[in-house]
């Protein structure tokens, strides 16, 4: 089968690494790839957005699956536009229509679909541009820290956790304000505050059955000890130790089915991955957000752990046999490491030449903000690349990503190093007599 996987980022690039060892796979393009998803099949350079284009490279390339790596074409109709199309019939979308794609979408959406469920999730209130006074009113019911966010897409961006109420305030100015975030923040919600640890937990599904994904640990935040600004994702960890076999059953349970449960009693037709960002509040599961798609650093740690054929489990989505289909793990950890260009997520330079990739071993180097500038390979993003190796346990993975990971340099080469350490100083993570030396 040849298969077209969307997308540019250290994401696509683990996915077309997977996907590129299945028997199953005839030719592999992807559009717009980077320079590392060369190695695992064939970059077009089209705008995924012109449909002429896409359509036609589908009927030219006799492309029978399109599998979406990022959240915007979705949201934008990706899947509902190849759908409608006569020409494009049998094509497979691996990634839901538009409809399901609000679960991401719009938060209000989410939240009132939780609710609906009985999925649990913070506590909230909307409030849309001609509210600005009863929003501000509210946040006087509550105590810090406050959670206020944007309805709509936001990069990340979207999600202010005001320490005091003048910073919530000001927040809620900006955005219904129309001064942040655009039209993303037209409308706004003001959520309760959860205290807990995070972990984003996956499934895919084909609308009627579905299989858990391993679980990973994203970092966020730019600086050691989550420090700093929030960035796409610095790092990650499979499996995490708290997200065990009892904590994974209640995500099951209290989530996961009902969500896919609920999707259809809906009407809403959803396959592909979807991504349940959780907080583990004292042992118990609630949901900050769904996203519909894999994330992004945490598909470079979870991946290497899936043993399946990927396209087999894809093919299980395009005929309705998902539930027949086998999700093998490796029990190994898998951490990575995300090497970024200084500066990010602020203002950073690129045409950085990168070198030190062929000295790796032992690890896999997925590609992001790269480019090749006459035969040679050099920044051209804030995430340039990630790092993810194995270990026996999550110790010996975390010392594999930054051994390799110091082989590898560029101007302004920045990145965490603590990827993992909060697990390891908790019991289920730690190895007695392995020492951490980590730069
Ligand atoms: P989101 O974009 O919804 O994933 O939110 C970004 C970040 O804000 C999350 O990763 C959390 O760290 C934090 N956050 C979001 N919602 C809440 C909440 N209700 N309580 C505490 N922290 C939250
Ligand atoms: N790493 C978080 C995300 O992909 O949204």
């Amino acid at each position: 089968m040849n298969v077209l996987l969307i997308g540019s980022g250290g994401r696509e690039h683990a996915l077309a690494w997977k996907l590129a060892q299945s028997t199953l796979l005839d030719e592999l393009y992807i559009a717009p790839g980077n320079p590392g998803t060369v190695r695992h099949g064939r970059n077009v350079d089209i705008d995924v957005k012109d449909h002429r284009a896409l359509r036609q490279l589908i009927i030219d390339k006799r492309i029978r699956m399109v599998v979406v790596g990022p959240e915007t074409p979705l949201v934008d109709g990706l899947h509902d536009r190849i759908a409608a199309d006569p020409q494009l019939k049998g094509v497979t979308v691996i990634g839901p229509g538009k409809a399901g794609a609000r679960l991401e979408g719009s938060k209000e959406f989410a939240k009132e679909f939780m609710l609906r469920h009985n999925i649990p999730t913070a506590a909230f209130r909307a409030f849309g541009k001609d509210q600005l006074a009863e929003a501000l009113a509210h946040l006087k019911h509550l105590h810090a820290p406050y959670v206020i966010k944007a309805d709509g897409l936001a990069q990340g961006k979207g999600v202010v956790v005001a320490a005091d109420r003048r910073e919530a305030e000001q927040a809620l100015h900006d955005m219904l304000g129309g001064k942040s975030l655009g039209q993303a923040a037209d409308r706004v919600l003001i959520e309760q505050y959860l205290k807990g640890i995070e972990v984003s937990a996956f499934l895919i599904t084909d609308g009627e059955a579905f299989k858990m994904l391993p679980p990973a640990k994203d970092y966020k935040r730019i600086g050691d000890g989550d420090t700093g600004p929030n960035t796409g994702g610095m790092g990650a960890v499979s499996p995490v130790p708290f997200a065990d076999k009892e904590f994974m059953a209640k995500v099951h349970d209290r989530i996961a089915v009902p969500t896919i449960r609920g999707l259809r009693s809906e009407g809403i037709p959803f396959q592909g991955f979807l991504f349940m960002g959780l907080m583990n509040v004292d042992g118990d599961p609630y949901v900050i957000e769904y996203n519909v798609r894999l994330g992004d650093p945490e598909t470079q740690a979870i991946l290497p752990r899936l043993r399946s054929d990927l396209m087999d489990l894809f093919e299980g989505i395009a005929t309705n046999t998902l539930s027949e289909r086998h999700v093998d793990v490796d029990d190994r950890t898998c951490a990575a490491v995300v090497l970024a260009s200084e500066g990010y997520p602020g203002k950073y330079a690129t045409g950085k030449p990168v070198v030190g990739l062929p000295l790796v071993q032992g690890a896999l180097v997925f590609q992001s903000g790269t480019a090749m500038e006459g035969g040679q390979l050099v920044t051209n993003g804030g995430r340039v690349l990630s790092v993810a190796a194995f270990g026996k346990d999550l110790e010996h993975a975390i010392l594999n990503t930054y051994a390799n990971a110091a082989l590898i340099d560029f101007e302004g080469k920045a990145h965490r190093t603590d990827i993992g350490h909060d697990l390891l100083r908790s019991p289920a993570g730690r190895t007695e007599g392995a020492k951490l030396d980590v730069k």
